[in-house]
Formats: structure tokens, sequence, C-alpha cells
């Protein structure tokens, strides 16, 4: 018989609510509950309810050895309202040709021909800064990922949408974020349907332009994602949905990233000074592309060390189909089962000072467990846009090393904001100076 999911006692309980009002965050309840409470757990309150698990042993029960056993989809997510049938809410067989469908456009291959744009819209967003001011990176880094991923994959210019969207993408993020309707289902949401329709309209303005421009034989090696779904004869709603996924998934996740590696670089200016000097050496003047940022060995570890403190997707969420047991523990079919990437990527069992910014133990291409070190998930729903993900912040954060200097003092200090990914919260100012 499996022993019943370990509930935190109530001192547990005030210590993390403890932790909550001290950090203005409720991520570090998690490590509360962690600590004291072990890799399995069960979370409620009010009429929310899951169990979270971490460490290295439930990322592969979960992902991989028991992936059979858990759907993604939940109809009463709001991601589920969102995206509809993306990809990333679909389950089984739908999932899978949904995923072959989309994969040509995010294979590792076509990054290299991404570069260039990368590097335009990096450019684009930099020129706005006054040389000496203080600029927000948080709101920056968001301008340069929404502008990189509708050029490199849609191939569409998103600079006119940028002001007119901006508040239909931020309030989408929060509609899909952490809330009270995780208490309460009838929780009003005003004013979803108007961004949502805004975001549609826009959505659907890109399908049928690129359905006009469609050439009679096309070449699918030279398309961008949209054409190529229309011609593999997705229908239009589903083609929306992709996209939608795409947008929010694939820049939201890279807007934490840049920021919070800013953010870590700015309290490390040694890191800081290093990576700079690491792009001078080795680009000499280059403009960044996907062969001369390979030698950008710092820069990386320092991008690796940021994903693994703030992981953008810090939980991956599922629901047992069938009566489980994990390490003893039962898991009753039904249960909403929450696997943490961001307890895993700190669990003192496996990590030393794994609070502390340390790159360097991503030194000589250190390789770890890929259920300890998870930021893109594994198994066969790991990150699709992981190689994008990755091109993109080396040849981003290249470009702006190589362009201007950065000064974070006098930064406030920041907590983990749990929204649709972990973000530094208020913001990242930093000043810059063209070089
Ligand atoms: C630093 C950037 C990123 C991080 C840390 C990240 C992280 C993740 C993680 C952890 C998962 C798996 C979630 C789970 O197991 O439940 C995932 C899935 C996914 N990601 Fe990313 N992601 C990033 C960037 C991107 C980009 C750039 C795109 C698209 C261009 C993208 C699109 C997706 C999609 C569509 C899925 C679902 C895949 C599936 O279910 O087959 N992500 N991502």
């Amino acid at each position: 018989m499996p022993n019943p999911v370990p509930k935190p006692s109530p001192q547990t309980g005030l210590r993390a609510l403890k932790a909550i009002i001290q950090n203005r965050s409720v991520v570090p309840a998690l490590n509360v509950f962690h600590a004291e409470t072990g890799d399995i757990f069960r979370l409620s309150a009010l009429n929310f309810s899951a169990i979270m698990l971490a460490g290295p042993e439930a990322g592969r029960f979960i992902l991989t050895d028991h992936r059979e056993d858990f759907l993604w989809r939940l109809e009463t997510d709001p991601l589920t309202d969102l995206l509809m049938h993306s990809v990333l809410v679909e389950d089984g067989q739908t999932h899978d040709d949904m995923r072959r469908q989309l994969s040509p456009a995010l294979h590792k291959q076509m990054m290299a021909h991404y570069a260039a744009g990368m590097v335009k819209r990096t450019d684009q967003v930099i020129d706005t800064w006054g040389d000496g001011l203080r600029v927000d990176m948080l709101v920056e880094a968001r301008k340069i990922a929404l502008l990189i991923l509708m050029d490199s994959l849609f191939d569409v210019d998103y600079t006119p949408e940028l002001g007119r969207l901006w508040r239909s993408v931020i309030y989408l993020i929060n509609f899909i974020s952490p809330g009270l309707w995780m208490f309460w289902r009838g929780v009003p949401r005003p004013g979803y349907a108007k961004y949502r329709a805004q975001m549609d309209e826009y959505l659907y303005q890109i399908i049928d332009l690129k359905q006009h421009a469609l050439p009679a034989e096309p070449d699918p090696d030279r398309l961008d994602m949209v054409s190529y779904l229309l011609c593999s004869g997705m229908p239009r709603e589903r083609i929306r949905d992709q996209l939608m996924t795409m947008l929010i998934a694939g820049h939201d996740t890279s807007t934490a990233q840049l920021s919070w590696v800013l953010r870590l670089l700015g309290e490390h200016p040694d890191a800081l000074a290093r990576a700079q000097t690491e792009v001078d050496s080795v680009l000499g003047g280059q403009t960044p592309d996907t062969e001369n940022t390979k030698g950008l060995v710092w820069l990386e570890q320092c991008l690796k060390e940021t994903l693994r403190l703030y992981p953008p997707i810090h939980i991956g969420s599922r629901t047992a189909v069938r009566d489980l047991e994990f390490n003893g523990v039962g898991i009753p079919e039904g249960a909403r089962v929450l696997y943490s990437i961001y307890l895993t990527h700190r669990h003192p069992a496996h990590w030393d000072a794994p609070d502390d910014f340390k790159p360097e133990r991503f030194d000589d291409f250190k390789r770890y467990d890929p259920y300890l070190y998870l930021p893109f998930g594994a198994g066969r729903r790991n990150c699709i846009g992981a190689s994008f993900a990755q091109a993109e912040a080396l040849v981003v954060m290249a470009r702006i090393l190589q362009r201007v200097q950065l000064d974070a003092s006098g930064a406030p200090s920041v907590h983990v904001h749990m929204g649709a990914t972990l973000e530094p919260r208020p913001g990242v100012p930093m000043t810059v100076r063209r070089r």
C-alpha cells in the first residue's frame, strides 16, 4: 500500500508565509516546503490542490518513464482557452503530428539563417537607447525578443505592432499566469475578450498575407513557419493556435532569460567585464553569428547559470491518468502533478552552493544529468524552441556587449515574480554608454 502524499505541517506553512512576505515572492515558499517536506509534497489552498515533485528522479519519472501516464491538457486552464489546440496543450498523436509540422522552422540548422535578423533587431532596439541614460532591460529584452521571434519565424516586421499590441501581449501573459483563477473558477477577467480579439485579428492578417504570397510551387526549404503550415494543409484556426503559442512561449521565455542574465551580470561586475573582454577578443569586431559565437565560452556559461538559477519555465504541469507510485508515495488518478525545475536546479543534495551565481560550474563543457539540469525540460515534450532560444541569447548578448557599456550600480533589489515565466521585478534598470 503506497503512502499518502506528505503535506507540509502548519508550522512549515507559517515559515513559507514568512518567506513570501520577506521576499515579496511566492517562489521562496517552495524552497521552504521542499527543505522541510522532501522531493514530493502536496500543495493545497482553498480549492486548489496539486502534488509537487522535485529532483532528477522525479523529472525522469514524469517526463520519460511515465510520459504516457500524464496528460498536458487541462480544459479549465486559461492557457487552454488562449492556445486552444496548439502543440503546447495537445496530447498523444495530435501533439506529435503538430510537433513534426512545427519542427523544421526550429531545427538547429535554421539558426545560422536567423542570426542576421537577430543582430538587426537587437541593433534596432539598441539604437533607441540614449547615451548615458538608464533603460529598463526587462522592457528592452521584451522588445528585442518580440521583434526577433516575428522576424525569424514568421518573416514579419513587428515594429509597427510593438506599441500598438504591447498592452494586449502583457494582458494575455497575465491571463495565463498563476493567479486568483486557480482558487476561484468564476473570477472575472475583464479585458480578455478585447485583447485576445486584437491579437487574433493580427495573427489572421499574417495568415491571409502569407496565403496570398504563397508561390504556385513552394520550396519547403525556403518557407517561413506560417507558409510551411499553410502548405501542410493545416486549417487556418489551427495555424492561429500555433502562431499564438510561438508568439507567447517564444518571446516571454527569452525576455526572462535576457533580463535575468543582464541583472546577474549587473550584480557581478567581474563576470560582466570578463564577458565583454571575451566578446571583444573572440569576435574582434565581427558581427555575431552562430559560428563565431561558439568561442564565447564564458558568456555561454553565464547564460547556462542564469537558466539554472531562474529557469523561465520553472514548473511543468500534468494530470495523472492512472494511479501511480513515486518512491513509495501514491499519486492518485486525476491528480494535478507539478514537477519543479526551479527546485531541481537548486537541490542542495546535488548542487554546491545552489543559490550562488557561479558560471564556472559549467567549466570544461561540464554536462549535468539531463534530469538535474533541465531548463528546456526533457523527454519527448522538451522545448521545441531550445536551439532558437540558445542561439538568440548568445547572439543578442554578444551584440549588446559589443555595442554598449552597462552599469547597474544603484539599481534597487528585485524579487522573483511568478508570472507565465519567472521575471525580475520591478525591472532591471541599467545605464548604457555607447562604446
Ligand atoms: C529561454 C527560453 C526558453 C525556455 C527556458 C523554455 C522552456 C521550456 C520548457 C521547460 C518546456 C517544457 C514544459 C513542460 O515540460 O511542461 C518548453 C516547451 C515548449 N516551448 Fe520552450 N522555452 C524557451 C523558449 C522557447 C522558444 C523560443 C519557443 C518557440 C519559438 C518555445 C516554444 C515551446 C513550445 C511550443 C513548447 C511545447 C513543446 C511540446 O509540448 O512539444 N520555447 N519550453
